[in-house]
């Protein structure tokens, strides 16, 4: 039997069997049903995106998968070229990985030897409060989730603080020096809450960073490819190492990939073998995992993605601006992300199956009724999305 993730098995709501998916539409054994999480955030162009099929369909039958120790291939070397390309700055060292959490992983490891390597004797992160960075042990370990993690309360080697520019100064200023990097969800921490901050935040960061030599780490694992309105929050404020997985296939294998800037790579090149970086996850570079994550950046560009967000996140702030209920906290709009969060989230039992009976797939989380919707959404569809969430509070 599967084990289902995030839930007690006993009493677990029976999953929605999905036999077929086609753009926006999840065809599952209760009827079609609206997409409104992009399975995770990952699925931006929607399902069975027909160019995305093609390419898989044409690697598979050249190879789909070489191990990238000793051996090397067109589709990761040209998603190398283009990530260097379309990153700022000298963020072009990209080391592949399976999944957001190992890759999380492996920027953690990298700035941890950088120190090493660098002689230094740094063991603390820097993170922020409600943190969400995957479920592997050091990815929790830097996490602050006790809704997710509670079983795993031990917390060596990290400091948690509110995404607050007196909180920044202050720990820097205090332990500035003890720092192997400050690692943050940029703009929008999702699992946590679907929490906003302002880039002026980021911008201070970046300084305090460069003053007591910290490596500044973001996870755009749910932020890149234009999820808060910005194609990478790495565009407003240029981290050291940035982490991309979810959306960069597509929703179509799992991978990601953890790129370090060139201060960073150099600290691991050398003559000495024990300078080089220890890690290489099997399916690193998979070839069909990159050879659809090249079409799905052309695509990215070619049809202004970037447009087609910021007309989402204009229509759902005004959709949005008359939701006004006394159980509602705040309703948070950013880029292709719109939350309401409730007071108290027993007022979101029952939501999801609303949902359903509206033709809308919604998995509220902790006090969060949110919608991450694929980009190729119509405002027909996005409408049916929104006023499921509205309707919810008029009943
Ligand atoms: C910010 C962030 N980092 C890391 C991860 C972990 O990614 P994965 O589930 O692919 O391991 C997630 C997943 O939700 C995430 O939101």
């Amino acid at each position: 039997m599967i084990w289902y993730p995030y839930t007690q098995m006993k009493n677990m709501d029976e999953p929605l069997a999905v036999e077929r998916a086609e753009g926006v539409y999840l065809y599952t054994n209760t009827g079609r049903l609206t997409d409104s999480v992009s399975s995770w955030w990952s699925a931006i162009h929607g399902y069975n995106h027909p160019e995305l099929n093609e390419v898989v369909r044409k690697q598979l039958e050249k190879f789909s998968h070489v191990m990238l120790g000793g051996l090397t291939h067109e589709p990761a070397l040209a998603l190398s070229e283009k990530l260097s390309s379309m990153l700022p700055d000298t963020l072009d060292y990209c080391f592949f990985s399976d999944s957001g959490s190992v890759a999380v992983e492996v920027a953690l490891k990298m700035a941890l030897q950088y120190d090493f390597n660098m002689g230094g004797k740094r063991r603390v992160a820097l993170a922020l409060e409600h943190a969400y960075h995957g479920d592997t042990f050091k990815a929790m370990e830097i996490g602050d989730d006790e809704d997710y993690h509670f079983a795993f309360p031990q917390k060596n080697g990290v400091l948690h603080i509110p995404a607050e520019i007196p909180a920044l100064e202050k720990i820097f200023r205090e332990r500035g020096e003890d720092f192997y990097c400050f690692i943050a969800e940029p703009l929008l921490q999702g699992a946590g809450g679907m929490r906003v901050y302002g880039a002026e935040f980021l911008r201070r960061a970046r300084e305090l960073c460069d003053e007591y030599g910290v490596p500044l780490i973001f996870d755009e694992v749910a932020t890149g490819f234009g999820r808060t309105g910005n194609r990478f929050v790495a565009d407003l404020v240029c981290p050291d190492i940035l982490v991309l997985g979810k959306a960069l296939t597509a929703g179509y294998a799992g991978h990601a990939v953890t790129v370090a800037n060139k201060r960073i790579f150099d600290g691991f090149y050398g003559d000495s073998e024990r300078l080089a970086f220890m890690h290489g996850p099997t399916f690193m570079g998979n070839a069909l995992a990159c050879s659809v994550a090249l079409k799905s950046i052309e695509i990215f560009e070619r049809d202004n993605y970037m447009d087609k967000i910021a007309h989402i996140e204009k229509f759902t702030r005004e959709y949005m601006s008359d939701l006004c209920d006394g159980r509602v906290k705040e309703v948070r709009v950013l880029g292709g992300m719109v939350c309401a969060e409730v007071n108290d989230k027993s007022v979101l039992s029952g939501y999801a199956q609303f949902a359903r009976e509206r033709g809308v797939f919604a998995r509220p989380f902790l006090n969060c009724m949110y919608a991450c919707v694929p980009y190729v959404i119509s405002d027909g569809e996005l409408e049916r999305v929104l006023s499921a969430m509205k309707e919810w509070f008029e009943r």
